[in-house]
């Protein structure tokens, strides 16, 4: 795999976290591969995170400051080859932009990690503090298993 993006609603909450805790774990094991994340909306295009998001993750050790908000575009199925999207409600928006020329392959994040119990990394724009946390633990778990699965593949 070279390439990820990783799509929620806004792109200022979940996504933007994916791409920096995937950035990180994937850099920690020397690992180098492209990354963006985007937005299923253009509300928020241009702006920086949510500041709890970027507070959440500054506590865990990562740096989001520096990401901006995009909505999502149809080259983004030729650009990437993976795609991961947050909830089911981003897979049918993009199932339904999906143009016949697509090459990417787009699934749910935790199908990274079938085991986990949830489907879904809920939206925690509504919510309280904790479901920052909530989020950051099911990003870095996936990553996680996305790592042990790029390192255990056999070299060509
Ligand atoms: P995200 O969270 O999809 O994880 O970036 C949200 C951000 C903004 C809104 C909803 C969810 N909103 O309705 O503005």
């Amino acid at each position: 795999m070279e390439s990820i993006l990783f799509v929620c609603l806004g792109n200022i909450c979940r996504s933007p976290t994916a791409r920096v805790v995937f950035d990180h774990r994937l850099q920690q094991a020397g690992l180098e591969l492209l990354t963006d994340s985007a937005g299923t909306t253009g509300y928020h295009v241009g702006a920086p995170p949510d500041a709890r998001a970027v507070q959440a993750a500054r506590s865990r050790g990562l740096d989001l400051s520096g990401e901006r908000a995009r909505q999502v575009a149809v080259e983004d199925f030729t650009r990437f080859e993976q795609i991961y999207v947050m909830d089911r409600s981003n897979l049918r928006v993009l199932q339904d932009m999906r143009p016949a020329h697509a090459t990417a392959r787009v699934d749910l994040l935790m199908s990274l990690v079938p085991d986990y119990g949830l489907e879904e990394v809920p939206d925690p724009y509504y919510g309280a503090d904790d479901g920052f946390r909530q989020v950051l633990d099911m990003l870095e778990t996936a990553a996680d298993r996305l790592v042990e699965s790029l390192v255990a593949r056999p070299q060509p």
